[in-house]
């Protein structure tokens, strides 16, 4: 994030810049910066561009390609920096707020009023739309991390059964790799381990554990035998993967499930996107289960749309985009396609998938147990300079040998610095 100080400064620069003719967009275009960019996201994405196409609103896209986000918030900031921000960004949980605090964006408080937002969001969803109190975003989905997607042949071919906690786990991927196929489709990029991460504490020390590391950033929590226990088995998932793991595409783990190249993939619910894209039927082609040890639980992200402050000639269209993202019948079908379910409490689950009605009995159960926690792979979980400390030390350990006590230190100290 750039110093309150340094943004504001160019933000005044861009305000001049609107003032004297040079950076207006035409009346009906909305600009969005985004990265969907796999065949499922693009499908996703398609639908709102059709819907804003169809009201008459020219789409301007800004796909920067990296899943996670990462390269378009890098982007992001760059075009702030410049003075010139897009109508609306895809945005992750806290990065909303960092940009809110910055006074950057605009207010839909008049439209979420309007339209009911407050008795239909969850509660959990709102906090991150209106973090200084006002809406600035609009919450297009709700997908959850702790999700395995396996090949169901692979799965019956070696007598697999789901499992439900890590030893069942070993279990099976040891079962796949004496068949002599690749157990885990491994995406050795920082986000994507970062997942796994989000998963593993979960299911080795529970929703409160998770929240006290992942959400807290609690030092004794972090420099505890349980996150000891955390990177023994992330090392121990390592014998599972395939020599080909650093650097790849998630979407690319994702085909190898798919093509039966690898058994199964621990990614969250775009995945099924993928799937689905492919033609895939859950049940039939693949199988979905939270990753084992973390049933009854959810580690969620959302996607949502912060709008920027915008002159008066582009106001219309982005409060258009604003109101089409948050209408039932587009949430539906968009997460129909995208693999999430509705930011909506109201919109019906009939027409969703074994694995969307699966993600919404989830969610609901998990609010029960207190146990709905934000994801902290997928920036919900603590602020973005903390979070990279994470990934830093996630993927370095990954990808050397560092030991398990090495890795506790090496995190615990990277978090304090970060704090
Ligand atoms: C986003 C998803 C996206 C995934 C992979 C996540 O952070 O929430 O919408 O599909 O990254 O790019």
């Amino acid at each position: 994030m750039l110093s309150r100080k340094k943004t504001l400064a160019l933000m005044g620069a861009a305000a001049f810049a609107f003032a004297s003719g040079t950076a207006s967009a035409a009346d009906n275009t909305v600009e969005v910066i985004h990265w969907w960019t796999s065949g499922g996201e693009a499908a996703a994405l398609n639908v709102l561009k059709k819907d804003l196409e169809g009201q008459g609103y020219a789409w301007k896209d800004g796909a920067v390609a990296g899943g996670g986000g990462d390269q378009a918030r890098t982007v992001l900031k760059a075009r702030v920096a410049a003075g010139n921000p897009p109508t609306t960004m895809q945005m992750l949980g806290l990065v909303i707020g960092d940009y809110a605090a910055e006074d950057l964006l605009g207010n839909l408080n008049d439209l979420a009023a309007k339209e009911g937002w407050e008795k239909v969001v969850p509660p959990a969803l709102q906090s991150f739309m209106k973090p200084e109190g006002d809406w600035v975003a609009a919450p297009v989905n709700i997908h959850s991390t702790n999700w395995v997607w396996a090949n169901k042949k692979i799965f019956d071919d070696v007598g697999a059964e789901i499992p439900t906690n890590w030893d069942e786990f070993v279990a099976v991927l040891d079962k796949i790799k004496a068949a002599g196929i690749t157990p885990i489709a491994w995406g050795g990029q920082a986000w994507q381990e970062a997942t796994v991460v989000d998963a593993l504490v979960n299911s080795t020390g529970g929703a409160d554990f998770y929240k006290k590391t992942l959400n807290e950033a609690d030092q004794d929590a972090l420099r505890s035998d349980t996150m000891k226990t955390v990177f023994d088995r992330l090392r121990k998932l390592k014998d599972y993967v395939d020599p080909n793991y650093p650097g790849r595409d998630w979407n690319l783990a994702t085909a190898m499930v798919i093509n039966g190249e690898a058994g199964m993939q621990m990614m969250g619910d775009w995945a099924k996107g993928e799937f689905l894209n492919a033609g895939k039927v859950p049940n039939e082609d693949f199988l979905c289960f939270r990753f084992p040890g973390t049933q009854g639980s959810v580690t969620f992200n959302t996607d949502a749309f912060a709008m920027f402050k915008v002159g008066d000639d582009s106001k219309e269209a982005q409060m258009a985009l604003a109101k089409a993202i948050m209408d039932p019948g587009f949430q539906e079908a968009f997460n129909l396609v995208k693999g999430s379910i509705p930011a909506r409490m109201d919109v019906p689950g009939d027409k969703f998938d074994a694995c969307g009605q699966k993600a919404m009995a989830d969610l609901k159960e998990a609010v029960g147990n207190d146990a709905l926690m934000g994801s902290m792979a997928h920036g919900h979980g603590v602020p973005e300079g903390v979070k990279g400390a994470m990934y830093d030390v996630i993927t370095n350990f990954f990808s050397s040998d560092m030991s398990s006590e090495e890795a506790v230190k090496n995190l615990a100290d990277a978090v304090a610095l970060a704090r």
